[in-house]
Parts: structure tokens; sequence; C-alpha cells
């Protein structure tokens, strides 16, 4: 009997590990690229742009899943045309201008193409999820020759990283037997909370600069 299970037959075949190494490759490009803009960006100011940055190959089994999701038969042509976020690099930045510096300077380089871009920070999810998700597309030089690769970039701050992190262990995509709307808006005030905390601090921040480059009101010297 053969007890094999299909996600399992398919991470075995060669077109898919050698399609998963050129994802591989493709995400260390557009993480080279980010930890660049991170070290030039730092120069100019006392801060790095982004706190920590992460990349993943999505599993097998997730890839299997979401094209059976989307009727989809399994093969190597359906994972490139349909999924865009095999590669997947997580940015978490200090501040949220620093999401849209690195995002702009990114996408503003010429051997980058921007297939997609949705503004979670501008426009939340109903649950309060903020993120900025860029899905690029990316030539990378292979012994065979050039091919272009997709790439999804996630960044969010310190503060919406927590929330989502949070969320995705508790809730997100758990097929849970509860009142959705209760807990759809209970999340989103806790997303309000932190967030509003986060821009509370990064107004500081912004003060702070100010005070330093034109000097602090009279008598407020900071004690050591
Ligand atoms: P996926 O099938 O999950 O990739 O979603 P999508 O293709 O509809 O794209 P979307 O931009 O909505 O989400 C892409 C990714 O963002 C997800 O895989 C998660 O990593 C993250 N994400 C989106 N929405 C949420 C959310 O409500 N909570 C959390 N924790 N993460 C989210
Ligand atoms: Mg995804």
């Amino acid at each position: 009997m053969n007890s094999t299970k299909p996600e399992e037959l398919f991470e075995g075949a060669y077109p898919f590990v050698h399609l998963m190494m050129q994802y591989r490759c493709a995400m260390q490009e557009v993480q080279t690229k980010l930890e660049v803009l991170n070290t030039e960006l730092s120069l100019d100011q006392e801060h790095n742009p982004f706190e920590s940055i992460s990349g993943r190959i999505k599993k097998p089994i997730s890839i299997f899943d979401k094209l059976k999701k989307m009727n989809l038969p399994v093969s190597i042509g359906n994972i490139e045309q349909n999924l865009h976020d095999v590669a997947g690099i997580r940015v978490i930045c200090t501040f949220q201008k620093d999401i849209y510096i690195l995002a702009e300077k990114l996408c503003a380089q010429d051997d980058i193409r921007l297939l997609a871009r949705k503004d979670y920070i501008k426009n939340p999810k109903p649950n309060g999820y903020r993120s900025l998700h860029l899905i690029l597309e990316i030539p990378v030089f292979f012994a065979e020759g050039k091919k272009y690769m997709q790439v999804e970039v996630q960044f969010r701050t310190i503060a919406m990283d927590f929330w989502a992190s949070v969320e995705h262990k508790i809730y997100y995509k758990k097929a849970i037997n509860c009142n959705t709307a209760q807990i759809t808006e209970k999340l989103r005030l806790c997303a309000e909370h932190i967030n509003g905390i986060a821009m509370e601090l990064e107004d500081i921040s912004k003060e702070i600069e100010i005070q330093k480059e034109y000097g602090c009101p009279e008598g407020h010297v900071k004690e050591k």
C-alpha cells in the first residue's frame, strides 16, 4: 500500500525542488536590496529604518492547500502563475514613516517591477490588521539564464507586528466556532490602541528631532 501523502510526493519532485530554489534566490536578492538601503539610510539618521528582516519560502503543504482552495491542479505552472507569496519577506520597521521611505526606495530601483501594492496601513482590514504589502518581480540570473521571479514583501511597525503575531496565533484563518463580529471588533480595538501608542511614540521622536535641530525651550535640559 502506498501511504505517501500528495504534498510529500510534490515536495520530493525535482521540478518542485528546483522552483523552490529559484524562489529562495529571488528572496535573497530582495533581502539584500533592503539591507543595503537600511545600511545607507542609517548613516543619515540615528536609527536603522528597520529593526529586523526575515524571509520564508511557503511550505509545500501550504502551497498544496492554497492551490486546492483555488480549485487549481497542483502544477509548477499554477504555482508560478497563481501564487504570489511563495517567497516572502517581512520587514519590521521602527516607525511608520520608515515603511514608506523603504518601500518607495525599493520600488524606484530599475530592475524591480511592482506588480501589486496593498496598503493596509492607510486602509486597515476590518479586524484592524495593518501592514504594507508589495508583490514584486525581480530578475534573477541563474546558470541557465535570467528569470523573473515574484516576491511578496510585508512592511509593518513593531506595534503592527505585535498585534499581527498574536492575532495570527489565536485567530487568523482558524476555523473557530464563535461570534466572529464581536471578536473582529475586539481585535480592531486592540489594533487601534497599540497603533495609537506607536504613533504617539513616533510623534515624540519627531519632537526630539526638531529640538535637536533648533534647540530645546529654555531651561529644559535633559538630565544625565
Ligand atoms: P493569503 O492567502 O493569506 O496570502 O492572503 P491574500 O492572498 O488574500 O493576501 P493578503 O494581502 O490579504 O494577506 C497576505 C498575508 O498577509 C497573509 O498570508 C498574512 O501573512 C498577512 N495577513 C493578512 N491579513 C491578516 C490578518 O488579518 N491577520 C494577520 N495576522 N495576518 C494577516
Ligand atoms: Mg500569504
